[in-house]
C-alpha cells in the first residue's frame, strides 16, 4: 500500500510529508505532536540523516532490506513478547476523554508492533510508529502503518500527551549516553497514569552471545552494542520520576511454522538469518546448508538453565488440530515498567 497525500507518497526523510499524512489520515496521533520540538528537530535533521543507518538499504551498508524480509516471511514470530509488552503497557482505567489511548513505538522500524497487534486483534492502542531510519519509516507508511521520523532521546511529542511509550527490540542500540533521556522523555510524554515499557536482554545472556559470537561475526554492519542490567534500567526509572517501578523477565520467544519437522527447522533458520543480516553465513554453504546451519546455532545459543538445574531449549511440536510442526526457540528479555501516578 502506498500512501500519498496531495498527490505525492510519504517518504522516510520527508518530515513535512509525514506530517501531513498523519493530520489528513490520523489526527488522533498527530493531536500529540510538538509543533516546537518539530522546528527544532528540522533545524537538525541534515547532519542526522548523514549519519551512518545499520537499518538503511544496502546501497548505505545497512541490513534495513534483509531486516524487513525476515518480518514480512513471518509477521508472528515475535507475537508471544509483543502480545506480553501491550498487555504489561495497558492503561489503568479509560483515557481522560474517552478518546483510543495511544502508545509511541519508539524503535518501531516498518511498524511490526502495530502489525502484530492489528493481526491479534490487540486493539488497547492506537500505534505511532517511530524510527531514527527513514527506509523504516518509508517502509511503515508503504505497508499503511503511521510513522513519524524521530530519535528516541529527542521525541517530538508534546508533554504529558500520550498513553504509553514503548522502547523495545533494539534499546541495546541507544548508547548508555542517551539512555537516561530516552526514559526522562517518556515519562515527560506520558500523561498520568501512562506506562513507559522498557524491553532488551540482559549482559551476559543467550542473546547477548547469539549478538557477540553470530550477529557480529557474520553480518556485513557487526553488532557491537551493549545490552542492560536490571539495576541499570531500574536507575533509569527511578531518576526519571516514575513512581511506580517494576522490573520482570519475560518470555519472548521466537516461532515458525512448518508443514513438516524440515520445513520448520528451514523456516527458523531462513527468519534469524534474515533477521540478524547473517549474509556471511552464504559463503561456501547452499542456500538450505546455509539455514540449517544457523537453526542449528540457534539451537545450541538459546538455552536456559533455571536454578533447579532444569534445561529450557528449542522446542518442536505438532499441533494436532492443523497437523502443523510448531518450532520455539526460547528467549528471555528483561523489561523495565515505570508508570506514572494517576492524577500528577
Ligand atoms: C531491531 S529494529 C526493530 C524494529 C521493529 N520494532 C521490530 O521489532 O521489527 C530496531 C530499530 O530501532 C531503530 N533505532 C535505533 N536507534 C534508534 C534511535 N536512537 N531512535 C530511533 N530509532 C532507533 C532502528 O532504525 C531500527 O529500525
Amino acid at each position: 500500500m502506498q500512501v500519498q497525500t496531495s498527490g505525492s507518497v510519504v517518504t522516510g526523510d520527508d518530515l513535512p510529508g509525514q506530517l501531513t499524512a498523519l493530520r489528513q489520515l490520523h489526527p488522533e496521533l498527530y493531536a500529540c505532536i510538538d509543533p516546537q520540538r518539530i522546528a527544532a528537530w528540522r533545524a537538525t535533521l541534515g547532519r542526522t540523516l548523514e549519519q551512518h543507518d545499520d537499518f538503511g538499504d544496502d546501497a548505505d551498508g545497512g541490513r534495513g532490506v534483509v531486516y524487513l524480509k525476515a518480518q514480512a516471511l513471518n509477521t508472528r514470530a515475535r507475537a508471544t513478547g509483543i502480545r506480553t509488552l501491550l498487555g504489561l503497557a495497558a492503561p489503568h482505567g479509560p483515557a481522560p476523554d474517552g478518546r483510543q489511548p495511544v502508545l509511541v513505538d519508539l524503535l518501531g522500524g516498518d511498524g511490526l508492533v502495530r502489525k502484530v497487534c492489528d493481526e491479534l486483534g490487540l486493539d488497547d492502542f492506537g500505534i505511532l510508529t517511530c524510527d531514527a531510519s527513514p527506509h523504516m519509516v518509508a517502509a511503515a507508511w508503504a505497508a499503511g502503518m503511521p510513522a513519524l521520523l524521530q530519535r528516541a532521546e529527542q521525541p517530538l511529542l508534546r508533554d504529558g500527551s500520550v498513553d504509553a511509550v514503548l522502547l523495545a527490540y533494539g534499546s541495546h542500540h541507544v548508547p548508555p549516553s542517551d539512555r537516561q533521556t530516552v526514559a526522562s522523555e517518556a515519562y515527560r510524554m506520558l500523561r498520568p497514569g501512562g506506562a513507559f515499557v522498557l524491553h532488551d536482554f540482559a549482559v551476559g545472556s543467550p542473546m547477548d552471545v547469539w549478538f557477540e559470537e553470530v550477529t557480529d561475526v557474520y553480518s556485513t554492519t557487526g553488532h557491537k552494542f551493549l545490552h542492560f542490567t536490571r539495576d541499570e534500567i531500574d536507575g533509569y526509572l527511578e531518576k526519571s520520576g516514575f513512581e511506580h517501578r517494576e522490573v520482570l523477565e519475560i518470555d519472548d520467544p521466537y516461532t515458525v511454522v512448518g508443514a513438516t519437522p524440515e520445513e520448520a527447522e528451514l523456516a527458523i533458520g531462513r527468519y534469524l538469518l534474515h533477521m540478524y543480516g547473517l549474509v556471511k553465513v552464504f559463503d561456501g554453504r547452499a542456500e538450505q546448508e546455509a539455514y540449517r546451519w544457523v537453526a542449528e546455532r540457534a539451537k545450541s545459543v538459546f538455552r536456559y538453565t533455571g536454578k533447579d538445574g532444569s534445561v529450557t531449549e528449542t522446542e518442536l511440536r505438532r499441533e494436532d488440530a492443523t497437523g502443523h510442526w510448531h518450532l520455539t526457540v526460547p528467549r528471555r528479555a528483561i523489561i523495565g515498567v515505570g508508570r506514572r501516578a494517576a492524577g500528577h
